[in-house]
């Protein structure tokens, strides 16, 4: 019998994985979500970017990815950090394996070097993978050396991007607003709920999170120019008019 291989393939791209191969639409709309999250976080110091959700499904883990990889494409210092320690998906979509990673520094396992943060040259980014499934990943995610991780990873990095789980079912992104400078909330076209929506919003900012923008995914679009029954999958996003802060303090000039 053939020896197992056990290193997995990094040339076993998910199909949604952004690259030049992808469609037209695809990179534009790409394009326009990093150019919208560029200006809704101004000033050259690094950001971190927190990408959630209602639910699972909802496309969460494929935009950061994509996000990532759209930052390295105009040569930024992008890495991807998995923090879905429950059912994590990004080393999976790149081609790599999950462990060991966040959740073994966390536990005070493993240190800080290139055997948990991985290069993919393919997409040009570094991935940290989510690691050894924790008992409970809030408490490590809630932990100082979660927080200090970023601070420290903020000194090598131009965007640092976050994949949380779902914030209705866990509240994994809202507990760590504090590290995060901006959030995108994903809504899936024909799946996510108007309520489930309102009520993720509603939790990260009691959390007091900024949120930058949603990104409206999986919209199907009828290739119009070519008159055909084609479409194309495509990421829209939508800048929030108003930041929560914006919002107060309209409210209070209008009550004075
Ligand atoms: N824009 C899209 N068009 C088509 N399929 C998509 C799109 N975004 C995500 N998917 C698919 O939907 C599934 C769930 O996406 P994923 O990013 O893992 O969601 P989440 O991280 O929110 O659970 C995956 O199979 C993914 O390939
Ligand atoms: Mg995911």
């Amino acid at each position: 019998m053939a020896p197992k291989n056990k290193t997995k393939s990094l040339f076993n791209p998910d199909k949604m994985l952004l690259s030049k191969e992808s469609s037209f639409s695809v990179q534009e709309a790409y394009k326009t979500l990093r150019t919208n999250v560029t200006f809704s976080l101004p000033g050259n110091e690094a950001k971190c970017i927190g990408v959630t959700s209602a639910y699972r499904g909802d496309g969460k883990s494929s935009v950061a990815i994509n996000l990532a990889i759209s930052f390295a494409q105009i040569n930024k210092k992008v890495i991807i950090i998995d923090c879905d320690m429950r059912i994590p998906t990004v080393a999976s979509k790149i081609g790599i394996d999950s462990k060991p990673g966040l959740s073994d520094y966390l536990a005070g396992t493993n240190n800080m070097d290139e055997t948990l943060i991985r290069k993919i040259p393919e997409y040009g980014i570094d991935v940290l993978p989510s690691g050894t499934v924790p008992p409970d990943p809030t408490i490590l995610l809630e932990s100082s050396q979660m927080q200090h991780i970023i601070e420290i990873l903020k000194k090598y990095y131009d965007y640092i991007i976050l994949d949380f789980p779902p914030v209705a079912v866990v509240s994994d992104a809202a507990i760590m607003s504090k590290s995060v400078d901006g959030f995108l909330i994903i809504v899936r076209h024909n799946t996510s709920e108007y309520t489930k929506v309102e009520e993720t919003l509603r939790q990260l900012e009691f959390a007091d999170a900024k949120i930058i923008g949603f990104v409206y995914n999986a919209k199907e679009l009828e290739n119009i120019y070519k008159g055909s029954k084609r479409y194309y999958y495509r990421n829209y996003y939508k800048t929030r008019r108003k930041d929560k802060k914006n919002k107060k303090e309209e409210e209070r000039q209008s009550k004075s």
